[in-house]
């Protein structure tokens, strides 16, 4: 007799609570806090390196903090030869996600401390990521576009000095705001996909490396960080704004999900939607980009008076990146390069909730089925 100790499936654990967390909260009446403040009350008043300090150490860092902070996180954007060479052999045609989720890996063979997985060693890594995500994200791009890897300036902070090593130019006031607040925007969102995954394994007691590489892995997929890339290959396929309603009735007479819309938590609009639309419309002043801004403004009328539902973190941002003339390949692994601060704090959470995440599922198979012999099958 089999106890099929059938349970109630919960698929895509739809509103299941799977870890308790002190770092952020998603209210799906339309509201985010890092560590119990509004992000709307931190946009503008703080930089990102103060996130990072919030949702590692639960608190916003003072003046001396702040910069042994950004010290550290200046120092530790250079990357390491092995690393360097690794970017340099990489095949060029490789997306940077894939390249990412290596590299990430690829970190923990040098870690020299890797046996190490106390609090201490633990958050000393969580920086080292939170400098050493972004730097390979710019450098894979300078690499493949036969550029010298530059070093990072001493008087710029992390977001400034990202998109100088990305792009190999200073960025004007406009778009050091905006890389800011875009930065400060993608670092963290409750339990989503990519950072449970990072739960997971952290729940195992595997290390840091291997836990930001599943979660790299995860983020990666169009249903989550892959959809800001694919927004904009959605608005190359429009060329008129006069074409955007039938553009998105098509899309959904074919019951194809609009890319960059709806979300697993909200009720109501993202309220990073609403800042990313902001810093968009700030950036998209020539005509192009106008153009551009117009089209998703359509294609936001058309989905919500359609479906009532918004759009997410990814409509806008992927606005927000174009104009800071970054290819749409590299969407993701900016998200990526700020949320790592998310990660790692959820993984140090992880290691002190000390729990393994292990669900069970109702197995739907066939029962006992007589063995037949190969020599018979
Ligand atoms: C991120 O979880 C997080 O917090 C993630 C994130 C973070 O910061 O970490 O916020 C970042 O990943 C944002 C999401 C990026 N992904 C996309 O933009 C891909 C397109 N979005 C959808 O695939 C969808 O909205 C999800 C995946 C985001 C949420 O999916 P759900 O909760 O499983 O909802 P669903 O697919 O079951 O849809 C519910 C209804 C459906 O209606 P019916 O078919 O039942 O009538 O809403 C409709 C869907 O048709 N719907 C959409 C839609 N999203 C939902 N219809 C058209 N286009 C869409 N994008």
């Amino acid at each position: 007799m089999v106890n099929s100790g059938e349970k109630v499936c919960i698929r895509g654990l739809r509103d299941v609570a799977a870890a308790e967390t002190r770092i952020s909260f998603v209210d799906p009446l339309g509201a985010l806090y890092y560590a119990g403040y509004n992000i709307d009350d931190l946009i503008g008043k703080v930089c990102y390196e103060e996130i990072f300090h919030l949702l590692i150490h639960n608190k916003l860092p003072n003046k001396t903090e702040l910069e042994a902070l950004k010290t550290d996180l200046r120092s530790e954007m250079k990357l390491p030869d092995p690393i360097l060479d690794s970017l340099r052999s990489t095949p060029k045609n490789c997306h940077p996600m894939e390249v990412l989720r290596t590299e990430v890996s690829r970190l923990g063979e040098y870690d020299e401390n890797r046996d190490d997985n106390s609090e201490q060693a633990n958050k000393k890594r969580a920086t080292m990521l939170a400098a050493k995500v972004p730097a390979i994200v710019a450098s894979f791009h300078r690499i493949r576009q036969n550029e010298k890897v530059l070093d990072p300036k001493e008087e710029y902070g992390l977001a400034e000095n990202f998109l100088y090593l990305f792009r190999g130019k200073p960025l004007d006031a406009e778009e050091k705001d905006a890389m800011e607040r875009y930065m400060i925007l993608h670092a963290d969102h409750g339990l989503n996909a990519s950072t449970f995954a990072a739960r997971v394994t952290a729940s195992t007691f595997s290390d840091m490396y291997s836990a930001v590489t599943s979660a790299v892995g995860t983020l990666k997929g169009k249903l989550h960080g892959g959809a800001s890339e694919r927004v904009m290959h959605m608005l190359s396929e429009v060329p008129h704004l006069d074409d955007v309603e039938e553009y998105i009735q098509g899309m959904l007479f074919d019951r194809k999900r609009v890319m960059g819309f709806g979300h697993r938590i909200y009720l109501a609009e993202d309220p990073r939607s609403k800042h990313l639309k902001k810093i968009s419309k700030a950036l998209c002043q020539n005509e192009h980009r106008a153009d551009l801004y117009a089209k998703c403004k359509k294609i936001q009328a058309v989905v919500h008076r359609e479906k009532k539902i918004y759009p997410n973190v990814d409509f806008y941002a992927a606005l927000v990146l174009n104009a800071l003339d970054i290819h749409s390949e590299f969407f993701t692994p900016f998200f990526a390069s700020s949320r790592i601060s998310g990660w790692t704090a959820h993984i140090l959470e992880q290691y002190a909730d000390a729990v393994l995440i292990r669900p069970t599922s109702n197995y739907v198979g066939v029962y006992e089925r007589n063995f037949v012999p190969i020599e018979e099958r």
